[in-house]
């Protein structure tokens, strides 16, 4: 059976491109820009914008002798804060077209790439022994994180009222490497995205569930790998075994809350707009 990776061409879909294809699936991809040809998985791949429904179409479609589509990793968006009419466009009405497009075509299993910054107006656990849980209500820290929560919403929608198989990975910080201290705790390697995604693709008794995508760093980590473990994948990777050199920095303010820099006044409206990003 074949994976519809949207945002295939992104970093997080390049990664998966590159791994999850010795999982054992065929893939398939959309994105708006091209796909590059840089030894990933070989895959159809459309390219289009994901809130237009042809080009979904298109690419749910399976042409002859292609394996049907069993599920969607649903990546494509704006990955970051910015004006309301670029997060609206392609995360609000992006992820709606997306899962009616599934509804169409019969594809009821669906990983989405939710967000830490869902929840960054959470306080950090002070206790180090204190890890947040993976269900952690609303607390966006952005309209970018507003936006993964309406996807989150969306999603339990389509579990409660179609029948679908969602899982909604609250992703740290997913890089080849860490790059600064908080992803000493935030980290998800790419080894680790690959087992994450490829355990929610699988998992039997999946309705619903609401996951935290971080990497094993023993020693640093805040959030929960149960919901990791429930979905059948153990992560192992730990940043500070992958950059022994970066030391945690205590003491930022924004260090206290699980979105970081995200929750500072430099992300807010006025100023995000005013940046003309
Ligand atoms: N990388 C992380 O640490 C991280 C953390 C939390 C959540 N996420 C989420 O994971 C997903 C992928 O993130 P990434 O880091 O790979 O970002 P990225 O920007 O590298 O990749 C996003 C891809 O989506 C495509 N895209 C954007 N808007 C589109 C649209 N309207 N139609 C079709 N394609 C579109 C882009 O061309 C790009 O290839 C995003 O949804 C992001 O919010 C990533």
């Amino acid at each position: 059976m074949a994976v519809l990776i949207t945002g295939a061409a992104g970093r997080v879909g390049s990664m998966l491109r590159h791994r999850l294809g010795d999982r054992g699936w065929a893939l398939r991809y959309l994105d708006r820009v091209a796909v590059p040809d840089d030894g990933g998985a070989p895959g159809r791949a459309v390219v289009g914008d994901v809130a237009d429904p042809a080009r979904l179409d298109e690419a749910f479609r399976a042409a002859d002798g292609e394996d049907a589509i069993s599920a969607v990793v649903h990546l494509a968006g704006q990955p970051t804060e910015a004006p309301w009419a670029v997060v609206r466009a392609a995360n609000i009405d992006g992820t709606f077209e997306l899962f009616e497009a599934a509804r169409r075509h019969g594809v009821r299993r669906v990983v989405f790439a939710s967000s830490n910054h869902a929840v960054g107006f959470t306080p950090r656990p002070g206790d180090e022994d204190t890890e947040l849980p993976d269900d952690l209500p609303p607390r966006p820290d952005t309209l970018y994180g507003v936006s993964k929560v309406f996807g989150e919403a969306l999603a339990r929608y389509y579990v409660d009222r179609y029948g679908f198989s969602v899982a909604c990975l609250r992703i740290g910080s997913c890089r080849e490497a860490p790059e600064q201290a908080r992803e000493l705790a935030t980290w998800l390697s790419p080894a680790d995205l690959t087992g994450l995604v490829d355990g929610a693709l699988r998992a039997a008794d999946l309705t619903f569930a609401t996951v935290w995508g971080v990497s094993a760093n023993d020693g640093y980590r805040w959030w929960s790998l149960d919901g990791t473990r429930a979905l059948g994948y153990r992560a192992v990777d730990r940043a500070a075994d992958r950059r022994p050199e970066l030391v945690a920095e205590p003491g930022l303010a924004s260090d206290s809350l699980v979105g970081g820099v995200f929750t500072t006044d430099r992300f807010g409206i006025d100023e995000v707009g005013a940046q003309g990003r």
